[in-house]
């Protein structure tokens, strides 16, 4: 079945585009006329269109008006608006608030027909474009998020459902791992996206200084304090405010944060007049918090507040298979903001990473792969080109033991396999012997006598 393009044509001279009309639903579109840009916003109530095509100046409503109710309403119907001569400037007005194109009146049929035919094909495409676009985005990422492992995926559906309610969410999880990016989902996937998202850091900011941060300050209110302040909570009024950080926060500003989250109100530092705002509280940390509570670091009341929605970013080592994507994105990335020819990696060097343990999370991965981009003279970069601790051989080889012409030496290889394994366990663990001693199931003692013996040295050479 073919659909019909549907125009919506808004002017107060109707009579004049009889014509017009008439050839349209020649060429088959499907049109409806009406006389102000009223009776415009109630057609488009009632059904949607492809195009709108508007007339400038038109008792009531004008066409810039319905312009912009359009824009915000139904962005999905293309604008095209008639502008009667010597009003060039109401035209490049109305294209700066989103018509698609414009032209001038009396308008020969066949240019309004090649607009339209144009606009309609910009349309089809737009909306292909979008469909890919949101296909794309349920497999591999959300926003600026990349990963398609199950824990990123799980991930997406918390944030997308998150998304659409008002309640507090604690995100927690090791540094780098991507804290912030979810606060930002959330609230750009979210009815307040288009109010304000206001980040702090309540870790890198002094006492004194964070509490006029977040609840302002009247002028006079301290030494400094030259002129009234309004705080991130009164500026993020209808939107999000991002608690980056919060298990820094000392135990003073904890108290009058636990107010705020209860009430909703606050009065400015040296201030009267209490102040009533509705915002969102996102808040995150790389702290265990329950332990922070259980050592009197920070208060258990204040945590139940935060924590209605807990949101945990398992670390980068526990979902390997995001390594490669990260990878590619960040190649990508870098080498586009560099100017630089895309380069590729090896499948071995991918492997590799894939293997290392990342204690700093994706952050470390993306400073590796800028620095890779720079560096590397070839456009493939191998495992030779990686940083020494994260050149991490195969697991697959180990076990490749061919027995050739004259067999081997059962008790030499033996010795030789164990010798690569404890290198690559010592290797997985960064060094850390304990780690290694869990990962080969031996205790530590064991371990390190089996080093001393066999002369193992960690990091080699
Ligand atoms: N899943 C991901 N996809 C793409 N980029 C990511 C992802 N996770 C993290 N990053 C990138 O890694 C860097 C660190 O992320 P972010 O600042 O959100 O981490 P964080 O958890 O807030 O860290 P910290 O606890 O140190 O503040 C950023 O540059 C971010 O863009
Ligand atoms: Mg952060």
């Amino acid at each position: 079945m073919v659909v019909k393009p549907r125009i919506l044509i808004a002017d107060d001279e109707p009579l004049t585009l009889e014509l017009i009309v008439e050839r349209l639903q020649a060429e088959g579109y499907e049109v409806e006329v009406v006389a102000s840009g009223e009776e415009a916003v109630s057609a488009a109530r009632n059904s949607s269109f492809n195009v709108l095509l508007t007339d400038l100046s038109m008792p009531g409503m004008s066409g810039i008006e319905l312009l912009a109710h359009f824009a915000g309403k139904h962005p999905e119907t293309l604008v095209i608006v008639l502008t009667g001569y010597g009003t060039i400037e109401t035209a490049v007005e109305a294209m700066k608030r989103g018509a698609y194109d414009y032209l001038s009146k009396p308008a020969n049929i066949d240019e309004i027909l090649l607009t339209l035919k144009r606009a309609i094909e910009l349309k089809d495409l737009k909306e292909e474009n979008v469909l890919l676009r949101s296909q794309l985005q349920d497999q591999h990422r959300l926003d600026r998020l990349i990963g398609q492992s199950p824990a990123m995926q799980a991930l997406y559906r918390i944030i997308r459902r998150v998304s659409k309610t008002d309640s507090t969410v604690l995100v927690t999880g090791e540094s780098g791992t991507g804290k912030e990016l979810i606060a930002n989902a959330i609230h750009y996937n979210g009815s307040r996206r288009d109010m304000p998202f206001v980040p702090i850091n309540c870790g890198a900011i002094p006492e004194e200084l964070l509490e006029s941060e977040l609840f302002g300050h009247e002028k006079g209110a301290f030494t400094g304090a030259l002129k009234e302040r309004r705080g991130r909570f009164e500026l993020a009024h209808k939107g999000t405010v991002f608690l980056d950080e919060i298990g820094e926060m000392s135990p003073k500003l904890q108290v009058k944060l636990l107010r705020f989250l209860q009430e909703t109100k606050f009065q400015r530092i040296g201030g009267t007049k209490t102040i009533e705002v509705d915002v969102r509280i996102l808040a995150a940390t790389n702290k265990d918090l329950e332990k922070a509570v259980a050592d009197s670091e920070f208060r258990e009341d204040l945590f139940y507040r935060l924590n209605v929605i807990p949101i945990h970013v398992p670390p980068l080592r526990e979902r390997e298979g995001d390594v490669p994507l990260l990878i590619r994105h960040f190649l990508r990335q870098h080498c586009r903001k560099k100017d630089i020819p895309q380069k590729k990696m090896s499948k071995g060097a991918v492997e590799s990473l894939q293997m290392y343990e990342w204690p700093g999370n994706v952050r470390e991965l993306e400073n590796v792969i800028e620095r890779l981009v720079i560096l590397t003279d070839g456009d493939e970069i191998e495992i030779s080109d990686l940083p020494k601790r994260m050149q991490i051989p195969r697991q697959a080889e180990i076990a490749k033991i061919e027995f050739g012409e004259e067999g081997i030496n059962l008790k030499d290889t033996l010795d030789e396999l164990e010798n690569r394994l404890i290198l690559d366990a010592l290797q997985k663990a960064s060094g850390v012997k304990n780690k290694a001693a869990k990962l080969l199931g031996l205790n530590r003692t064991t371990l390190i006598e089996k080093m001393k013996k066999k002369q193992i040295e960690f990091p080699v050479g």
